[in-house]
């Protein structure tokens, strides 16, 4: 019997998407890398007599149902794809933790009263086509499925032709009502995005709470001009709206009350022409808002999209705001955590900034998440680290936990 080292799982695994540009990891839905990635997931499930499938919305699973496992199953997986020029740990560890758990059952002789199944959700991080947790939602019925088949990646192809280019039928995405009820409770181990389990010396901890959040793009539109002929004072500059916007975000989110924890960011903007002798003519750039809940999400972004409207009139240019997304709070299922919590012994509980499948699935199913220690707590960066006996600890508590539910 093969028992998978997530170590080794995740060393197998850092070539496919490795950025030579940004540095880091660039897996996006269905592109060569995530195709890569999902070939890997296929291959390593199998080689464990997994019976894998991918359903109408892009996500794959890997169920593992011996004689004696009846009912739902009980979850658990994360996602493989990344931010562009992303850590090695966000999503794959896991996806890596959860098979090497399920191998480590099977080694042992554990014998399952439920189906265990192992998921990699599409497009977690909406690096592709801007919305996050687009497998989950989708699943869950959370979007719009004619606005998700228009949805366009940077170079213009929707995701209907992606989609279909890669064998699927665009008009079958969205809810997927047997799948979901066909799962008693998911449970996701996920890099720790942020610091909280250094400090406490402990390799791994549990989610209480996921800020709520949410993502607009603005599209401010100026003048095009020469950047050495044309008068200052007769200029309609799109970039000076948009940095003023950059600095709103993070002004807004510092004069919030602290208890929001908001925090606003621009860390992607799309200039036209973008020549460096040229004034723009347009440019594009996304507001990425959190805090506690939705109403501070809400609040936060109304004062920073009033600056921008009145940056842009003092400019003469014209700025139009989209909503590309938006994740309501999520607290996480108080009995699964407390149940998982017993597995363990007693870990700490964390709350975090970062959004998750998991938080989309708790609106639909009881859901819980396993955070593992990282050192700097830096994460959507190639800085992202864990370290290998911490990876391997994160494993364990799977497995702990996957053993205690089952
Ligand atoms: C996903 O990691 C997000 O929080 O944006
Ligand atoms: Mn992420
Ligand atoms: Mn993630």
């Amino acid at each position: 019997m093969t028992v998978i080292d997530p170590v080794a799982a995740l060393a197998e695994l850092a070539p496919v998407g490795a950025d030579p540009v940004r540095g880091g990891w660039s897996r996006h839905l269905l592109d060569d890398a995530d195709r890569g990635m999902r070939a890997w997931f296929v291959r390593t499930a199998e080689s464990l007599g997994l019976a894998v499938e991918t359903d109408a919305n892009a996500n794959q699973w890997a169920t593992w149902a011996p004689a004696g496992a009846t009912g739902k199953a009980l979850a658990t997986g994360s996602h493989l794809d990344s931010v562009p020029g992303g850590g090695p740990l966000d999503g794959p560890l896991g996806v890596v933790s959860a098979l090497a758990a399920v191998s480590r059952l099977m080694a042992e002789g554990h014998a399952p009263a439920r189906p265990i199944r192992v998921a990699n959700f599409a497009e977690e991080e909406g690096a592709r086509f801007g919305v996050p947790c687009l497998g989950s939602q989708l699943l869950a019925g959370e979007l719009d499925t004619g606005r998700v088949r228009d949805l366009a990646d940077a170079s213009g192809a929707t995701y209907a032709d992606v989609m279909t280019a890669a064998g699927y039928d665009p008009g079958a995405i969205g809810r997927d009502e047997p799948r979901l009820r066909g799962i008693a409770a998911y449970v996701e181990l996920h890099i720790e995005q942020g610091r909280q389990l250094e400090p406490l010396g402990t390799p791994v901890g549990l989610a209480t709470s996921i800020l709520a959040h949410g993502r607009w793009r603005l599209t401010v539109t100026g003048r095009g001009d020469h950047a050495g002929a044309t008068e200052l004072d007769s200029r309609r500059d799109p970039m000076v709206v948009a940095a003023e916007v950059v600095l709103a975000a993070r002004d807004r989110a510092v004069a919030a009350d602290p208890a929001t924890r908001s925090r606003a960011t621009v860390g992607k903007q799309r200039i036209v022409p973008g020549g460096s002798n040229a004034i723009a003519s347009q440019v594009t750039l996304w507001l990425d808002a959190r805090a506690e809940h939705d109403v501070d999400v809400r609040a936060l972004v109304d004062a920073i999209l009033t600056d921008a409207a009145n940056a842009a009139a003092a400019e003469g240019c014209d700025v139009e705001v989209a909503e590309e997304s938006f994740s309501t709070r999520v607290a996480f299922d108080a009995a699964l955590t407390d149940a998982m919590d017993d597995a363990l012994g007693g870990v700490p509980r964390i709350p975090t900034g970062a959004g998750h499948d998991a938080g989309i699935l708790s609106a639909h199913l009881p859901a819980a998440m396993i955070f593992v220690r990282n050192p700097d707590g830096v994460s959507h960066s190639p800085h992202e680290g864990a370290s290998d006996e911490d990876i391997r600890a994160g494993a364990d508590a799977l497995t702990t936990v996957l053993r205690a539910l089952t």
